[in-house]
């Protein structure tokens, strides 16, 4: 179902029942409800960024976000990962939940990418084999696998975001935030670190990952997608319809630079 919301609630209202509200939240990954997000500027002024954004994805799902520049996509994520708190409106977020950064040079910190997938199992009391277990297992499924004894300074921008990935899937992460990943990679690793994150969705169904992008292509690997304006949510619903009103927006835009 796609909401175009130009005004109003977004999402239709929760049962306030608190038994039947739990059997709801347990298959959705992501909620965020009338999430406002304000600065101060230097001159004390409040300068809004989210403007009661609501959302709900489903757990298992590929969701991918969308907007143009400076419409707070990133803010957005930041709120649900938990890296900012909101002005307003609530959050919920399975967990363990993993944000991955825009560029590859930020996410690998380790020489080797044994090292840097089983660095984050350094707080769980974990034997080796269990850390050797779940590095294969994560490295598999982004399928980097041949890459295990590799220095991660040999490694190609899409290949770091992979290896990234499979940190946050070692740790047997839920929720996956990802934010304009393909960014900086040339063609063949974005389809890459895209497919990658697809086919882990896939195998495990159980994880669920929020995918903010610019690239409209891409959307052809989504479950549903959010599309935002200048701070809110004006889409929200399946990925074909996402499109389609992206594309209408932009020919609009086209045609009124054109004139
Ligand atoms: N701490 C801050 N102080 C002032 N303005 C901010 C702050 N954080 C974000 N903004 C502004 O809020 C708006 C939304 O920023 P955000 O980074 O979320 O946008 P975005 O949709 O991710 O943009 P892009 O597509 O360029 O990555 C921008 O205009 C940005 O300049
Ligand atoms: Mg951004």
């Amino acid at each position: 179902m796609t909401v175009i919301c130009s005004s109003g609630p977004l999402l239709p209202p929760l049962n306030s029942n608190p038994s039947t509200r739990a059997n709801v939240t347990e298959n959705i990954a992501i909620e965020g409800r009338n999430l406002g997000f304000s600065v101060k500027t230097k001159q004390g002024k409040i300068l809004p960024i989210l403007k009661d954004c609501s959302l709900r994805i489903p757990s298992g799902q590929f969701w991918m976000l969308l907007g143009p520049n400076g419409c707070g996509k990133s803010t957005l994520l930041k709120i649900l990962a938990g890296l900012l708190n909101p002005t307003n409106g609530t959050v919920f977020v399975k967990r363990p939940k993993s944000f991955v950064f825009q560029n590859p040079d930020h996410q690998v910190v380790m020489p080797t990418v044994e090292a840097d997938v089983a660095f984050g199992l350094g707080k769980y009391n974990l034997t080796c084999e269990e850390v050797k277990f779940r590095v294969s297992k994560a490295l598999g499924a982004v399928d980097m696998l041949d890459y295990l004894q590799r220095s991660t300074q040999t490694l190609s921008g899409g290949q770091k975001q992979r290896v990234a990935i499979a940190g946050a899937l070692a740790e047997a992460c839920k929720v996956l935030l990802l934010d304009e990943l393909t960014t900086f990679l040339d063609e063949k690793d974005q389809v890459g670190v895209i497919k990658a994150v697809r086919s882990c969705l896939d195998n495990s169904g159980e994880v669920t990952a929020l995918w903010v992008t610019h690239r409209l292509e891409e959307l052809e690997y989504a479950d549903g997608a959010v599309y935002m304006e200048d701070g809110r949510v004006v889409v929200h619903g399946d990925a074909a319809s996402t499109m389609d009103f992206i594309k209408s927006r932009q020919s609009a835009y086209l045609k009124q630079i054109n004139s």
